[in-house]
């Protein structure tokens, strides 16, 4: 049997895939089985920010499996310690401390739990076209209601869903019982959307008057894919508890559940735990990933290449708008998004869709450069053609 047919037969069929079978990465290429190569500009699901395999990072995780592998929260453990001082030190200036988890739903299950905890209310306020992750706490702050409905038992019921960046619905909606209004600062599973400076200004105000925490989704938007660290820092604003996963350990399963100051002790010890949560593996990675991005400047790489994107695609009729920050981007199409991605997949450039059917994703690692973006622009012109053809 070949590795499709493989993996067909006995994985839980949940995912579409695309046709490509993975087996190795560098950078911003990963390999077939053929050896043959494909740009990666999707960065396996917006994970590795550092690029494929980063030498460093298989470095820190190597070094590390020979010394320690697991041991649980229950004991001290420098690779632990100095991973979480790294992190708090590059996140919003006042956090305090961070909870560890393996996923991004995970990582918001905590934060909506330790919100109510916190406020001791039950209500929570997210985006219609937010997504917030699978499992049910997280599934009942995400926007689309087709997932929700599939699993009717979600505490949606506690949830007023509004549309990102109407802060006059927000506000006639706020009230004393809200635990916590929850985002992502710029959108992306449900489509690239960013609202106004003022909008996230009022929305930090509104929850200090009302005691509600504000909890920003930064499972994409963290770890430099923005052009800032975490997307908040654009607007010089900070939410009270932050939530990451994907791009926090180049790779390696993390999930990170960030609090400041006001709220760090509203969870009791023992109210919480995460057997796998800080495991020495993933702090190495953790710690190797935050070393990677500073070394290499590669937060600044993604501001500098947003600009590059904007010139480039920008002059492509064909794209009517780029929407998003730093290397979280959207394209929106004058025609369905689909064939695009396939029409890019069968010239070997690997990109996203969304749930608006006219918008590529591009997440592509941070490390990726110009040459690479102008090999996307030439096969984007030639996949808009042949769909316009067959139009
Ligand atoms: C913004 C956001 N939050 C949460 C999640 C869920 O993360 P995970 O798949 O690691 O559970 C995702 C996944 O795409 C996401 O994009």
């Amino acid at each position: 049997m070949s590795v499709r047919e493989t993996e067909d037969a006995y994985l839980v069929p949940s995912y579409t895939k695309l046709p490509l079978t993975v087996v190795r990465g560098e950078d911003v290429w990963v390999y077939d089985e053929k050896g043959e190569k494909y740009l990666d500009l999707y960065s396996g699901h917006a994970v590795c920010g550092i690029g494929h395999s980063h030498p460093k990072l298989v470095k820190a995780i190597s070094e590390q499996a020979g010394k320690l592998i697991f041991f649980s929260n229950a004991v001290y453990n420098d690779t632990r310690a100095e991973a979480a001082k790294l992190l708090i030190e590059s996140a919003y200036p006042g956090s305090k401390s961070v909870f560890f988890v393996n996923s991004g739903t995970e990582a918001n299950e905590v934060a909506l739990k330790i919100a109510r905890r916190a406020t001791g209310r039950p209500r929570v306020i997210a985006m219609e076209n937010g997504f917030h992750g699978r499992t049910i706490g997280s599934l009942s702050a995400t926007g689309n209601q087709k997932l929700r409905d599939d699993f009717p038992e979600n505490l949606s019921n506690l949830t007023d869903f509004v549309p990102i960046g109407d802060f006059d619905t927000l506000e006639a909606l706020m009230g004393e019982d809200v635990a916590a209004i929850i985002l992502e600062p710029i959108t992306s599973v449900g489509g690239v959307r960013i609202a106004s400076r003022k909008y996230y200004d009022s929305l930090r105000e509104l929850c200090l008057g009302y005691g509600t925490a504000l909890i920003f989704d930064e499972v994409q938007t963290g770890f430099g894919r923005t052009g800032e660290m975490f997307a908040g820092m654009h607007w010089g604003l900070e939410p009270d508890i932050t939530t990451s996963a994907k791009g926090a350990a180049g790779g390696f399963p993390l999930g990170c559940v960030i609090l400041n100051e006001a709220i760090a002790s509203a969870p009791a010890p023992g109210e919480h735990g995460c057997t796998f949560g800080g495991g020495p593996l993933a702090m190495a990675a953790l710690k190797a990933n935050l070393e990677i991005l500073k070394e290499q400047k590669l937060v600044e790489n993604a501001r500098e290449m947003e600009i590059v994107v904007r010139d480039v695609l920008g002059a492509i009729p064909e794209i009517l708008a780029i929407t998003g920050k730093g290397l979280l981007l959207g394209l929106e199409l004058e025609c369905p998004a689909k064939p695009i991605v396939q029409g890019l997949l069968s010239r070997k450039i690997i990109v996203g869709g969304c749930d608006r059917p006219s918008m590529i994703r591009l997440l592509p690692p941070l490390t990726v450069r110009e040459e690479h973006i102008r090999m996307l622009a030439d096969a984007l012109v030639e996949a808009l053609a042949v769909a316009k053809q067959g139009a």
